[in-house]
């Protein structure tokens, strides 16, 4: 493919070969030279038009270890604040002589727009979703797979170490990129995937959706909002509760969200403290889980609210700095792979 738009349509293999090259560069990068040449000679364009700290300085980061020279754009110094469009932007990278442009932007669709463009003008230039809108954030699910997968297997990370693992995604599904990505990351590796969130930020719509996108195999999805969710299902790999405990209950591995409160309208904003009491993860709550549980988060934190601040800093359960950690090595694979024309 020359382009990483979604992981909806991503192949077992893609996926271990995402895993497998991020685990090589994973060892480059814990080298005294952390260094390879391989895209020496080519440019990364970041094109940020929506604001960020890691996915930016990761890409960056990436692509400066695997030699490349890096364009940094961000929308609020840019030209766009004379009326340039998105696309008259794309292509002025594209006159510089961009090969990979890194395309973040609070509307769903733009990298794929920028991506239609280029495929229309015949040129050979790879675009990364880095976050659009509501829609996807692709690199941001497949350094969550490679953090979990090198916990269980760090010699040899790949898909199948989720299958029959219990993972609970909690918060603001609605509003989450993120989550729709893992969801489809999760589900493709045999997981038990478990939504938890108020019925506000987990519309019965999207249960709907996710089926007909994700194509959930003969339907292997249940919503429930007891604590005990019962299938006449043979194998469900979808739940989605209303509640926290179920989704809890003997999870290997928590996923938290952010409350995208700047996504919200006012009647959707829950009040904080009450969202806290009733989904925000803390130790006390892990305690429904398994032993050996552990916590992500794709980040940024809003402190005390989805999860508590004493365990957001807690090595045991907290893999949160290992996930920024994974996402230099697994953004080196994502460029390398499409910049060599392996993806
Ligand atoms: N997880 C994530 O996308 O963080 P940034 O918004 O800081 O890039």
């Amino acid at each position: 493919r020359h382009h990483i738009l979604s992981l909806a349509d991503f192949t077992t293999t893609e996926y271990n070969t995402v895993l497998q090259t991020a685990a090589s560069f994973q060892e480059v990068l814990s080298r005294r030279t952390k260094k390879v040449p391989t895209l020496q000679g080519q440019v990364v364009a970041n094109l940020f038009f929506e604001s960020s700290t890691r996915t930016r300085s990761s890409f960056e980061l990436a692509a400066k270890r695997l030699s490349a020279d890096t364009l940094n754009f961000a929308a609020a110094t840019s030209s766009m604040t004379k009326g340039e469009t998105i696309l008259d932007t794309a292509k002025t990278y594209l006159a510089m002589g961009t090969d990979i442009m890194v395309v973040r932007h609070r509307e769903a669709g733009v990298p794929n727009a920028i991506a239609a463009e280029m495929d229309r003008l015949g040129v050979k230039v790879g675009v990364l979703n880095a976050g659009d809108g509501q829609h996807e954030h692709p690199s941001q699910a497949l350094l969550d797979l490679f953090t979990i997968c090198t916990l269980i297997d760090p010699a040899s990370p790949r898909l199948e170490l989720l299958k029959g693992k219990k993972i609970a995604i909690v918060g603001d599904i609605l509003h989450s990129r993120v989550a729709r990505s893992n969801i489809w990351s999760l589900i493709a590796s045999g997981a038990e995937v478990h939504l938890a969130a108020p019925p506000t930020l987990l519309p019965k719509l999207f249960a709907e959706y996710i089926l007909e996108e994700a194509g959930v195999k003969n339907q292997q999805f249940i919503i429930s909002s007891s604590p005990t969710p019962h299938s006449p299902l043979p194998t469900p790999q979808l739940f989605l509760h209303w509640q926290l405990e179920p989704a809890l209950q003997n999870a290997d591995f928590v996923m938290t969200l952010r409350l995208q409160k700047e996504r919200m309208t006012a009647h959707l904003l829950p009040s904080l403290r009450e969202y806290h009491q009733l989904f925000g993860i803390t130790r006390t709550k892990l305690q429904l889980c398994k032993p050996n549980v552990k916590v992500l988060h794709p980040g940024p934190v809003n402190r005390g609210v989805e999860i508590s601040s004493e365990l957001m800093d807690d090595p045991e359960f907290s893999l949160i700095q290992s996930q920024v950690t994974s996402g230099v090595a697994v953004r080196m694979a994502l460029l390398y792979l499409l910049g060599s024309g392996k993806a």
